[in-house]
């Protein structure tokens, strides 16, 4: 396909928007009666976060809410991502609803609803309940009952006021990272453990949408894989084994029970096992038809069995966090997806990058960040104009905020934020993409495709 991109092929009901999670932006940790999760004993436990801070403050969104909506509001976007805090609507994980913690939320929708941006909600981006964990969290298989109690409740008060609601936010990174490797909460290191937190969060997701549906709810229903290519360093036969085996445990893993009830043959025969329950009847229940897939991509993964690793060459550079920049990834990998897999529609709901951006006479030059989002937007197109359903785009982040284990020191966002005055300030970067949406808007009211160049 030849630059298909050049004529922006963006169907007229593309959906635009930008993406943030509760806990990296609320702060207001232990206001209104929120319950602590996870992350707040995480990052409270020294030696966990590379600038020693917490998500206690944040970007103080919880209390600025109605501001970022308006900032928000500015970019042109019409979608905003957002996730609800299991914790601060239902303090223990389990029993009463904390009806502040719900007010919230309605006002934060209500706000959307002034401003006309349709909501996205996500039910779990990784801030379970203490109270869960202290009952084993996502080892425990009664957590997958929890979730789809919660589930139901947060589709029931709010299934009619946003368009979609996505169970879990990658949940890769709760098994892998959460508890193989222990770099994020709960900050378990035993890859067994990881590999059975992995089927009970699939099985979470499909308990929660059969609870969803149950009651009716009118919002789509889905979920948000972090998903890449593996590319193998070399031609070589251990590079090209050692690929394939990643794609099976990060993408195929996740994938395939839910569009083919069963795990990957590769990847069950590579894992440790030692810890593994499953029975046949939860593929029944993770196996439920989605509205839409959620895919977050950001770069590859170079596949190296040497030692040390090959390293890519990065033509195109790295971000801030060592990733490679690879657009190329993101045609490829929804390729593949489109050709294994019978898919739903898909929405991008997250791609972005972190900048070491400074701030100058109250302008940030983050030409870095617009060109990747110019270049990952190509790409996306090519992957649409070979026949893959894409409705919608979310730029990770909306604002700089918490980034896990990295703390503040690591900038995804459109906003750049003072973190000592809260001031948000507009980057180039999200002028550029506030611009580039008002060209799709003003071609699609002239009736035609074409909008701004992105080769
Ligand atoms: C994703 C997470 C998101 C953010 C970005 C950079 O893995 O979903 O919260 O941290 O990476």
């Amino acid at each position: 396909m030849q630059n298909t991109a050049s004529k922006t092929a963006f169907p007229p009901s593309f959906v635009w928007g930008v993406a943030t999670s509760a806990y990296q932006i609320e702060g207001a940790a232990a206001e209104d009666g929120r319950g602590p999760s996870i992350w707040d004993t995480f990052t409270h436990t020294e030696g966990k976060i590379i600038d020693r801070s917490t998500g206690d403050i944040a970007c103080d969104h919880y209390h600025r809410y109605a501001e970022d909506v308006d900032l928000i509001a500015a970019l042109n976007v019409n979608a905003y991502r957002f996730s609800v805090a299991w914790p601060r609507v239902q303090p223990r994980g389990a029993g009463a609803w904390n009806e502040k913690g719900f007010d919230f939320y309605s006002r934060l929708l209500d706000k959307l609803q002034e401003k006309n941006i349709p909501a996205h909600l996500t039910l779990y981006h990784w801030d379970l309940p203490q109270a869960l964990q202290d009952n084993g969290g996502w080892l425990n298989r009664d957590t997958t009952r929890r979730f789809a109690d919660y589930a139901a409740e947060v589709a029931r008060r709010f299934g009619a006021r946003v368009a979609t609601i996505t169970t879990h936010n990658e949940p890769w990174c709760t098994s892998v990272l959460g508890h193989g490797t222990g770099q994020f909460a709960p900050g378990m290191a035993d890859p067994a453990a990881a590999i059975q937190v992995s089927h009970h969060l699939l099985l979470s997701h499909g308990l929660a949408l059969q609870a969803m549906r149950a009651i009716n709810t009118p919002a789509k229903l889905g979920i948000v894989l972090n998903q890449w290519t593996a590319t193998p360093a070399t031609a070589s036969a251990a590079d090209k084994a050692k690929a394939e085996l990643e794609y099976a445990k990060s993408v195929q893993w996740y994938m395939d029970p839910i569009f083919k009830g069963r795990y990957p043959e590769l990847a069950l025969e590579n894992i440790d096992r030692t810890a593994f329950f499953a029975s046949e009847n939860d593929f029944i229940d993770i196996q439920q038809p989605l509205d839409f897939l959620g895919v977050n991509y950001y770069t590859r993964a170079f596949v190296s069995a040497e030692t040390p690793p090959k390293q890519p060459e990065g033509a195109l550079g790295f971000s801030d966090m060592g990733w490679e920049i690879y657009p190329q990834g993101l045609t490829d990998l929804l390729l593949g997806l489109h050709r294994e897999y019978k898919l739903p529609p898909i929405y991008i709901t997250e791609n972005g990058i972190a900048v070491a951006d400074k701030i100058n006479n109250g302008r940030v030059d983050d030409q870095l960040r617009t060109d990747y989002v110019r270049m990952h937007l190509a790409a996306l197109a090519d992957a649409m104009a070979q026949g893959v359903d894409v409705r919608g785009y979310f730029y990770w982040s909306l604002m700089d905020n918490f980034e896990w284990n990295s703390g503040y020191e690591k900038r995804f966002g459109l906003l750049y934020v003072d973190y000592a005055t809260q001031q948000r300030t507009t980057k180039d970067s999200a002028l550029w993409y506030r611009d580039f949406i008002a060209g799709q808007t003003q071609a699609r009211d002239a009736g035609s495709s074409a909008g701004i160049a992105l080769k």
